[in-house]
Order: structure tokens, then sequence, then C-alpha cells
């Protein structure tokens, strides 16, 4: 197996420069995006076309079912792809879960304690419904990343084509790991810059990415500091009065939306928020104090076509970050578990496997 440092370098050294077309019809999800990105060797935008052709129609079918009910698991599916890329590369290793009595898994990491239940659920529904349809051939990580990819789709973004062909990873890094690879909601921009450099990102990628809080909700204790013992300066007031009822102490366990203006919706609200000084978090706020990120931001908010190419694409590269591909990692029977410790679920699934297997 190759280690994670070495895969990340290979990332970064990877060469393969395709063009293709990145805003897709829904009807054709995979076809070659217009900018230019390079892709990690091992993957490709046909991946399953022949072991799976139905594999994306199954996620998105699915989804749209769940989003109906509740459209907030679109951003707990996004944030898990996120959690997932950043720590150890898109290997699915967020999904695994840890043993009871080991010293901790990477979903015991602070980060990932408010990722949602339920994100881990309908992830491990779809890996049933594409097994029953084709056996043992998506991997979780690629479903992960449909997943996220229909989910900014869904909620009235982007929709692109996603390179897959992601194998899953044997193992999960520690919480120490885990947090060391998450950047804090505390942090500054410049610490957030530096942090995402070294994974390859450029600050209009990370002024991009960011723009994942156009959805989704916050719990109290992720931003509270900016409000007590003193609250931030840069704050809006009425943002700030209003943050404080819904969080009346440090420790409060209220949530809030991350974005006022359209919680539920994948636009650029978000950055015209951070021109309204109601960012939630620092490291959004700060995006729009920061000189080498404040035109970024600006741009986004008065454009958003311009956000949806710009996201794609740092998406695109976030989603192959340090990925296993080949002979490396495995595809998993069960999302939450490494295949090797999952003996009697694979055993029950071996009569439909085996064909499938064999192309691997
Ligand atoms: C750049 C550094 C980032 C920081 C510091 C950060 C931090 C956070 C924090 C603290 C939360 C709220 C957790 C809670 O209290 O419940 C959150 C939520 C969220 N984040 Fe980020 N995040 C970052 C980047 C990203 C990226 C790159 C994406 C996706 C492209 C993303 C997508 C989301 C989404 C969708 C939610 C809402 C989740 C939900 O409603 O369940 N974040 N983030």
């Amino acid at each position: 197996m190759v280690i994670p440092s070495a895969r990340s370098t290979f990332f970064l050294l990877i060469s393969s420069l395709l063009v293709v077309s990145s805003l897709v019809s829904a009807e054709n999800y995979n076809q070659e995006p217009e900018f230019t990105v390079p892709l990690a060797k091992g993957l490709s935008w046909s991946f399953y076309e022949n072991s799976c052709p139905q594999a994306e129609d199954i996620v998105r079918t699915q989804l749209k079912k769940v989003f109906k009910e509740d459209i907030g698991q679109a951003a707990g599916l996004l944030r898990l792809h996120f959690h997932d890329c950043f720590v150890q590369g898109c290997d699915g290793s967020v999904l695994l879960d840890g043993s009871t009595s080991g010293p901790g898994d990477e979903q015991d990491a602070i980060p990932n304690l408010t990722l949602r239940k339920k994100a881990f659920e309908i992830v491990n529904d779809l890996r049933q419904r594409i097994h029953k349809k084709c056996g043992r051939v998506v991997s979780c990580s690629d479903i992960v990343a449909l997943a996220a990819r229909d989910s900014v789709a869904l909620s009235g973004g982007p929709d692109y084509a996603v390179p897959l062909g992601r194998k899953d990873g044997l193992t999960f890094a520690t919480p120490n790991v885990t947090l060391a690879n998450l950047p804090a909601p505390f942090s500054n921009a410049s610490t957030i810059l530096e942090a995402l450099a070294t994974k390859g990102f450029d600050p209009t990628d990370v002024v991009a990415l960011s723009g994942g809080h156009t959805i989704g909700i916050s719990h109290c204790t992720s931003f509270t500091r900016r409000l007590y013992p003193t609250q931030d300066p840069v704050m809006d007031k009425t943002f700030a009065k209003d943050l404080k009822e819904i969080c009346p102490k440090l420790d409060s366990n209220g949530t809030t939306v991350l974005d006022i203006r359209s919680p539920n919706k994948f636009d650029n609200k978000y950055y015209v928020d951070l021109m309204n000084r109601q960012g939630l978090f620092t490291s959004d706020q700060d995006l729009y104090s920061y000189k080498k990120t404040k035109d970024i931001v600006t741009s986004f908010a008065v454009d958003e076509s311009l956000f949806y190419e710009k996201f794609v694409i740092a998406m695109t590269k976030m989603g192959q970050l340090s990925v296993l591909t080949g002979k490396n990692g495995e595809i998993r029977a069960n999302c939450s578990a490494r295949n090797s410790d999952n003996q009697a679920y694979l055993a029950s699934l071996v009569d439909d496997d085996v064909e499938s297997l064999s192309e691997f």
C-alpha cells in the first residue's frame, strides 16, 4: 500500500491533463468537463460504464427521495465528503466504525462528532442498493463523492462530472491526525490558506470550497467564542444579537444555519453574507477581511456562475486527494467495516460477487 504522504505528493505531481465538460445535464452526469483538471492515475470519467452503468442513477434517484423528506441531509453528505478527503485522502476511512475498546478512530475526532449520523446511514443504504444491481464493484468512497455531487446539484447548485475509480482504505486515522487535517472554525484566513496550500489548493480554491457553507447548520459551540466573553467586533451587531438568542452561553447546545439568506439553497448568498459581516465562523468571515481573498469573495458574491465554475474545479481537486486506485485498497461490502473484519457478511455475498470481482 502506498503511504499517505507519498500519495499526496503523487497527487500534486500528476500531470495527465484531461480536457472535459464540468456542468452537465442530469441525464448525462459524467460527460467530459470543459475545464482542464489533472486526473489522478487510476480514476476515470467512465469507470463504471461497463461494471455498473446504473450506479449514478441509483444514487440520484434515492437522494431525490431522501431530500424530499429532509433537504438538510444534503449538507450532511457534502460535509462527509470533505471530511473523508481531507484526512488521509478520499478513501472512505471516515465511514469506518472503530473498535469500542480501541484507542479511538477517525469518527471520534472532535470535528467528526458533528457529522450527521443519518449521512452514514444514507451512504450504507446507497451501497446496498448499488450492490443489489451490480455486485460489489462500486467503492464506498466513490458513493460518498457521488452523494456530495448530488447534494450540491439537488440543492440548486452546479451539476458536474465526478472522476470515479477510488478504492476504500483499510485503515482509519487516529483522532489526533484527523484533528490536524481538518481546519478549525476559529482559524483565520491566513492559517486556512496555509493549511490548504499543503494539500494543493490555491486561494481561489479555498474561497470556493468554503462556499460549501451555503447550505447546512452549525452547533453553537463551533462559533460561540466569537460572542463570549467579548463579541467579535467584525460581526454585524444585529446578527450577533440574534445568535446570542439561539446560543445564550458559550456551551449552549442549539444549532443555527450557516447561510442566513438561503440556508437550504446552494447559491452564492454565503458570499453576500460575508460582505455583510454575517459569516458564522471566523474561518468564513476572515476571507473577506484578508487581502488575498477579499476580492475573490466579492467576485463570487456578484457572479454566481463564476462561483459555480470555481467550486466545481476545487471539488474535483478535493475529490482526488490521495486516492487509492487499482490494486490499492478494497471495495468494501459494508461501508462501516473493512472486509477482513466482515467475513460473515462477505460470505453471504459470494455468489453474486464472483463475476464482478473477476474484473479486478
Ligand atoms: C475551510 C475550512 C472549513 C472549516 C473550518 C469548516 C468548519 C465547519 C464547522 C465548524 C461546521 C459546523 C459543525 C457543527 O457545529 O455542527 C461546518 C459545517 C459544514 N461544512 Fe464546513 N468547514 C470547512 C470547509 C468545508 C468544506 C470544504 C465543505 C464542503 C465543500 C464544507 C461543508 C460544510 C457543510 C455542508 C456543513 C453543514 C453540515 C450539516 O448541516 O450537517 N465545509 N463546517
